[in-house]
């Protein structure tokens, strides 16, 4: 068994629609903290934890150990039963949510979490509209496809109405064509007009993420969430803040929302909650919680290996300060990353992100005033850095953003590493 053979054998029995990375795909095959080593037996510094998902690293040893004993004792019983590993992290959670959120419910993915979310604004206010952000990424379900603010990730045309796609808060690309210094946060003043004019005037929520992931790592202002969510509240809705990817210390702060004014009525998480073991929470006000009338289950929610995971996750978090960890790696990487823009004006237009969430745009020329995005030039930077044993990953509407998101627990050694093979590829590309 060889990569090449896994490739062909991929290429046989898996929907084309599941793309790959790279012209020619490395098949992951072992990984040990921030390394992942391929089929062929070849090492890579992973910069980007499997979508900013593995965030502990490969083949944590407390987590391993945690699923293990789990998985002598019990693995599944659905939530039909009350088990302590749910219990305990349900009881976690709400010990380190922001505000109000003192309820949760256990699914097995993104998409669900936001489902759940979406459903819960929607019952508990009495309203259907709501509002999401163009450039989102919610989720590959109907409904949440329906969220998504990318044409590439809607397979089929909307077919939920209820939803209204506001303005992104992407200041370099100012969807409204202002300044970020003078605009006085105009996208987010916009919600009361895009309420007031495509709504019946009452909505259930607004879903935003405090930094868009898929989006590439767009960045609001500081302002946004607190203009967006009176905006919100104003019209009877409640914020929704899907932090699936920005929760957990991403961004140097436990949740992204702390980065910003704003304290949800319901927060959504997965990815980096059980370093790769399949889970995400929907929390909620008990308020909200009890409006929810109907049955409902998931089978695989709550799964007690998954919770005893994402129980060890938390553990380790604030064990080993990881969240500042983050902080501190984060403004390491920012620096470097800043070097080389000035290094590379012309091809790398922003960088943009908080903490261990740090993005770049390639442009064709920065000078220029379409800033055309440079596609080729983000596939060619991957190849490059695969060549010298780094994984990056890749985001926005126009494929060309890098987005780098390594482990928490990243060591400075390893920031200075993969920033050096970024200089060295950045270097490789502008040869002739
Ligand atoms: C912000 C955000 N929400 C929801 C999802 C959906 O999560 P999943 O792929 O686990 O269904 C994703 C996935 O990338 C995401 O980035």
């Amino acid at each position: 068994m060889d990569s090449k053979s896994i490739r062909a054998r991929h290429k046989q029995y898996l929907l084309p629609a599941v793309a790959n990375y790279y012209e020619e795909p490395l098949v992951a095959h072992e990984g040990k903290g921030s390394r992942l080593t391929d089929l062929d037996g070849k090492s890579y510094l992973d910069f980007f934890g499997g979508i900013l998902t593995v965030s502990l690293g490969h083949a944590n040893e407390r987590v391993n150990a945690a699923v293990s004993a789990q998985l002598q004792r019990l693995s599944h019983v659905s939530t039909l039963y009350p088990t302590v590993p749910m219990v305990e992290l349900a009881e976690k959670l709400v010990s380190v949510a922001p505000g109000q959120l003192g309820k949760a419910f256990f699914t097995a993915s993104g998409t669900e979490a936001d489902e759940t979310a979406v459903m819960l604004a929607q019952v508990h206010t009495g309203n259907q509209e709501l509002v999401a952000l163009r450039h989102g990424y919610s989720g590959r379900s109907l409904l949440a496809q329906a969220l998504v603010g990318h044409a590439s990730y809607r397979a089929t045309p909307s077919q939920v109405a209820a939803i209204k796609h506001a303005p992104s808060p992407y200041c370099y690309r100012c969807p409204l064509r202002l300044e970020p210094k003078s605009c006085g946060t105009a996208c987010a003043k916009d919600l009361e007009e895009l309420i007031r004019t495509t709504t019946t005037g009452r909505i259930a929520g607004m879903l935003a993420e405090p930094i868009q992931g898929v989006g590439g790592f767009i960045t609001p202002p500081k302002d946004y969430f607190a203009i967006a969510s009176d905006i919100i509240r104003k019209y009877g809705g409640v914020m929704i803040i899907d932090e699936v990817q920005t929760g957990f210390g991403r961004t140097g702060k436990m949740w992204g929302s702390q980065q910003y004014d704003v304290e949800p009525e319901i927060m959504t998480m997965a990815k980096g909650i059980a370093n790769g073991l399949p889970l995400a929470a929907t929390l909620c006000t008990p308020a909200i919680a009890d409006s929810f009338k109907a049955s409902t289950i998931s089978t695989f929610g709550g799964n007690p290996l998954s919770c005893a995971a994402a129980s060890a996750v938390l553990d380790e978090i604030q064990e080993k300060e990881l969240v500042e960890n983050a902080a501190r790696r984060g403004a390491e990487l920012r620096e470097g990353l800043e070097r080389l823009q000035r290094k590379h004006p012309k091809t790398i237009g922003d960088v943009r992100g908080m903490g261990l969430m740090q993005a770049l745009e390639l442009v064709v020329d920065e000078t220029t005033q379409d800033r055309t995005p440079n596609a080729r030039a983000t596939l060619q930077l991957f190849e490059e850095t695969k060549k010298r044993g780094l994984l990056i990953g890749k985001g926005g509407l126009y494929g060309n953003t890098i987005r780098i998101a390594p482990a928490l627990n990243i060591t400075a050694e390893e920031i200075n590493e993969g920033l050096k093979v970024l200089e060295e590829s950045f270097a490789a590309m502008e040869a002739p």
